[in-house]
Parts: C-alpha cells; sequence; structure tokens
C-alpha cells in the first residue's frame, strides 16, 4: 500500500504561473478553490456527471472534480474567473447576461466554460451540435432554452 506524500506542482492558470503543494490525488477543483481561492468553479456532485467543475485544460473542457492535480504539471487552465479581458467580459459571458441564461447560477460557470470550449471545436455550430455539447451539465433550474439561446447568440457575436 503506498503512502501520500504531497508534491508541488507548478501550472499556468488564467495566465499567470502558479505553484501548488498537494496530495497529488487531490483534485483540481480542490486545488483551484482551496489553494487557490478561485471559487467561480463549483462542486456539484463530485462524480464527472454534472459539469459545474468545468475549466479549460489546454484548450479543452474537463471536469477539475475528477482530474488529479499531478495531472496538471506544466500544463495551462483556464477558469471562469480568466475569460473576460478587464472589464470587458467574454462573449460567451455576455451571452449569458444579455440572454439572461440563468436562475440561481449555480451551474453558470460550468456551463460557460462548456460554451467556450463547443464554440472553439465547432463554430457556427446546429442547434442539435449545441445541445450535444452541452448536455454533459446540468441545470437544476431547467435554464436550457435560454441556455442554448444564450451559446447561439455568443456564436454569432463572435462571427460578426
Ligand atoms: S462537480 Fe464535477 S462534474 Fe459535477
Ligand atoms: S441556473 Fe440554477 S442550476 Fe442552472
Amino acid at each position: 500500500m503506498g503512502v501520500d506524500v504531497a508534491i508541488r506542482i507548478r501550472f499556468n492558470v488564467n495566465g499567470r504561473e502558479r505553484t501548488a503543494t498537494t496530495d497529488p490525488e487531490r483534485s483540481l477543483l480542490e486545488v483551484l478553490r482551496e489553494d487557490l481561492g478561485l471559487l467561480g468553479t463549483k462542486y456539484g456532485c463530485g462524480e464527472g456527471q454534472c459539469g459545474a467543475c468545468s475549466v479549460l485544460l489546454e484548450g479543452k473542457r474537463v471536469f477539475s472534480c475528477r482530474l488529479p492535480a499531478e495531472r496538471v504539471e506544466g500544463k495551462s487552465v483556464v477558469t471562469i474567473e480568466g475569460l473576460a479581458q478587464g472589464d470587458a467580459l467574454h462573449p460567451v459571458q455576455q451571452a449569458f447576461l444579455d440572454e439572461g441564461a440563468f436562475q440561481c447560477g449555480f451551474c453558470t460557470a460550468g456551463m460557460i466554460i462548456a460554451a467556450v470550449a463547443l464554440l472553439a471545436e465547432k463554430p457556427k455550430p446546429t442547434d442539435a451540435q449545441i445541445v450535444a455539447g452541452m448536455n454533459r451539465n446540468i441545470c437544476r433550474c431547467c435554464s436550457y432554452p435560454k441556455i442554448i439561446q444564450a451559446v447561439r447568440r455568443a456564436d454569432d457575436r463572435k462571427g460578426g
């Protein structure tokens, strides 16, 4: 049986080099929230089922609740806090705001991260592709129609 030993990981978060000393098996979500104070990324299920903990790892959406911290060594992570440019919201953030695509807001950071990843992979998605791309994120308030509308709006904005 192994004994956990704390390791020091170095990775880039929202454009800044960060370090954390942690049990390597601890989740990235815990490191982000508890060690780095980035509270925008939420803990929902802890089982990779709800998407609330979504972040971008090397530009791809991952569920940070299920990702051992050691796996981000030397990599680049973007959280919801890293999307805006100064006072200017990211187009997906702005679209969610404009569409009122949230109620309690608990799922919203994960939804926005998922949408950013989706639109980077599939510019001009069809409605079916938006639904498929967002279907690993759960909204308990059932704001789905407005969320889909916001993703469409963000894509339109990017396009022109
Ligand atoms: S908290 Fe990570 S998928 Fe639900
Ligand atoms: S807005 Fe409440 S969970 Fe989605």
